[in-house]
């Protein structure tokens, strides 16, 4: 498969950061509120069902899904990396925590392609990720696709539309990533409903970084 320039570079910053991402500043100021607040959602949905599947796409170094493992949610978590290094850290952090039988999967892979049949999961998710696709309508396809009826998207990503967050991610993140988009509120809402979403709802999170989460039901 070709791989489109930006994904080439995102391969090589995040093979890059793998081991020490965990580390990064970000992880108080961004990646745990964004973690915060899908746990939430996870949970409300995971206690109402016996097996409960769920999907994070561009997962990182796995510590949402080791936050999910170590609730003791009973529930089957995949996750999903296009960074071979982050998939490794991933792997070994949950198998450190993983102690009540529930089943975990992380694998190498592309969002914009999913390699898992359709109508599978109950839930996905994608924090902080979904600004690096290039091809964001085919990916947003790809996760409804994959998802039961009545399942949940949850993307969490910059809030560009907020004046900091313009700043912070259509300036700065552009200008540091290259080749990244951010989506509008309106870009989001008009993805999920050309995917085939019924229902989309936004809110905006986050202390001191403006986050936007959207979620849509299949
Ligand atoms: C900033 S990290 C976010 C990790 C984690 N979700 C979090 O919130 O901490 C972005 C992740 O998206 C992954 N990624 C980028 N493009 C991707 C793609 N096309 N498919 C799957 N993952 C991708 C990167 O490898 C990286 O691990």
């Amino acid at each position: 498969m070709e791989l489109h320039r930006s994904k080439t570079r995102s391969i090589r910053e995040f093979e890059n950061w793998a081991h020490s991402y965990d580390h990064s500043i970000l992880n108080s100021l961004l990646f745990e509120p964004s973690y915060k607040l899908m746990f939430g959602e996870v949970c409300k949905r995971a206690k109402r069902k016996s097996t409960f599947r769920m999907l994070d796409i561009g997962c990182g170094t796995g510590t949402f899904l080791a936050k999910c493992l170590a609730s003791g949610l009973d529930m089957e978590v995949t996750g999903l990396d296009i960074a071979y290094n982050m998939i490794r850290q991933a792997t070994y952090k949950a198998k450190r925590i993983i102690s009540n039988g529930s089943a975990m999967t992380f694998m190498v892979g592309d969002a914009e392609h999913l390699p898992f049949e359709s109508g599978y999961f109950d839930m996905v998710t994608c924090s902080n990720s979904f600004h690096h696709y290039p091809n964001q309508l085919q990916a947003v396809r790809e996760m409804k696709r994959v998802l039961k009826s009545n399942g949940e998207l949850l993307i969490v990503d910059g809030h560009r539309d907020d004046p900091l967050g313009y700043l912070i991610f259509d300036v700065a993140v552009d200008a540091v990533e290259k080749h990244v988009h951010h989506c509008s509120r309106r870009q989001f809402i008009k993805m999920f409903k050309e995917a085939g979403f019924q229902k989309v709802t936004q809110r905006m999170a986050g202390l001191y970084i403006p986050l936007l989460a959207t979620q849509g039901q299949a």
